[in-house]
């Protein structure tokens, strides 16, 4: 593939679709859509309205590291904090779906919407990959219709539109047309992460103590395991409890899964076989945790198992 070509092509079919209208998407510091941003701003500059939305549920740091490294790219992220919408919206779910369904519904019905009318944007981009596509229409996904998930039906009406710039590209593409923009690697190279954030590896109600948990586990694991080489590495909290010792009083603990695997593209994966002393030291720093008094590590492939716990 022709990634230079590709390139100008998308510039110059974005600029021609937009002309002078105001044109809005969502950054998640992911490629996919870090790549659209990139994009977008070369084509449209000013016009272009980036959002990043807080949603409670990022890594250690993510929102305010996102917006850094694009304002190195002289790219003006606004970051919306939301916080508060999705902690309510998660309050007292526990089944998987239901969790997942809320913080789509939050996203798209109630922030996203509202970030999209008050922007006048009439353009919607969108970093949808050819995957996407392939997998909502295998039903392995949910739609990305994002109109509708907006609840936009009145494109007709009011000329809204989405525009897909990497619909044609899989992830290994992205990745080097990514890496031809200068991306940073941080971001061009970065290891999967769920669309729920850290609401997928939280099993049981996700609450912001829960959530600094499994935030600050997160954080050992991807330190630990940075130079592994693996394709995703993650922790995880389980709704379960288990009696172990502090200062010599019994304590009635939580519990951490670690999970780190090797894989092409997710859809099936095997174990990395880690090395002992780094399970060790992952194991003892997880366990310094508050509230936290054994770490597990998982030896699952996918199938039977999934990557994620939710
Ligand atoms: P599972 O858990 O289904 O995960 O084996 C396969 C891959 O997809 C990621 N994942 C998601 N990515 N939205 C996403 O964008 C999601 O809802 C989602 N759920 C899982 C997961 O991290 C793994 O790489």
């Amino acid at each position: 593939m022709d990634y230079k070509k590709f390139v100008e092509e998308q510039l110059a079919h974005i600029k021609q679709t937009v002309g002078a209208a105001k044109a809005i998407n969502a950054l998640s510091g992911g490629v996919d859509s870090s790549l659209v941003t990139v994009l977008g701003h070369r084509a449209l500059g000013e016009q272009l309205q980036t959002v990043f939305i807080d949603n409670a549920l990022m890594r250690e740091g993510e929102p305010q590291r996102v917006v850094e490294i694009f304002a190195h790219m002289d790219i003006a992220v606004m970051l919306v904090d939301a916080r508060q919408e999705f902690l309510s919206a998660l309050a007292g779910l526990t089944d998987p779906e239901q969790k997942r369904q809320a913080i789509t519904d939050t996203f798209y019905s109630k922030v996203f919407s509202r970030l999209v009318k008050e922007s006048g944007a009439m353009f919607l981009l969108h970093g949808t990959i050819l995957t996407d596509i392939e997998e909502t229409v295998a039903g392995i996904k949910r739609q990305h219709n994002i109109l509708a998930q907006l609840g936009i039906d009145t494109e007709q009406a009011y000329g809204y539109s989405v525009i897909e710039p990497l619909k044609s590209l899989r992830k290994d593409d992205v990745r080097e047309v990514a890496k031809l923009l200068k991306l940073p690697a941080e971001l061009s190279q970065r290891i999967p992460f769920p669309g729920p954030a850290l609401a997928a590896r939280i099993v049981g109600e996700v609450t912001p103590e829960r959530l600094e948990t499994v935030r600050t586990a997160t954080a050992i694991v991807e330190e630990e395991l940075a130079d592994s080489g693996a394709f995703q590495y993650l922790a995880v909290l389980l709704n379960d409890c288990a009696t172990g010792i502090r200062d010599n009083k019994r304590e009635f603990g939580q519990i951490i899964v670690v999970r780190c695997i090797e894989s092409t593209d997710a859809r099936t994966a095997t174990v990395t076989p880690l090395p002992w002393d780094k399970l060790d030291r992952i194991s003892r720093q997880i366990t310094q945790i508050d509230g936290v008094n054994r770490c597990l590590y998982d030896l699952t492939p996918k199938p039977p198992a999934t990557i994620e716990y939710v």
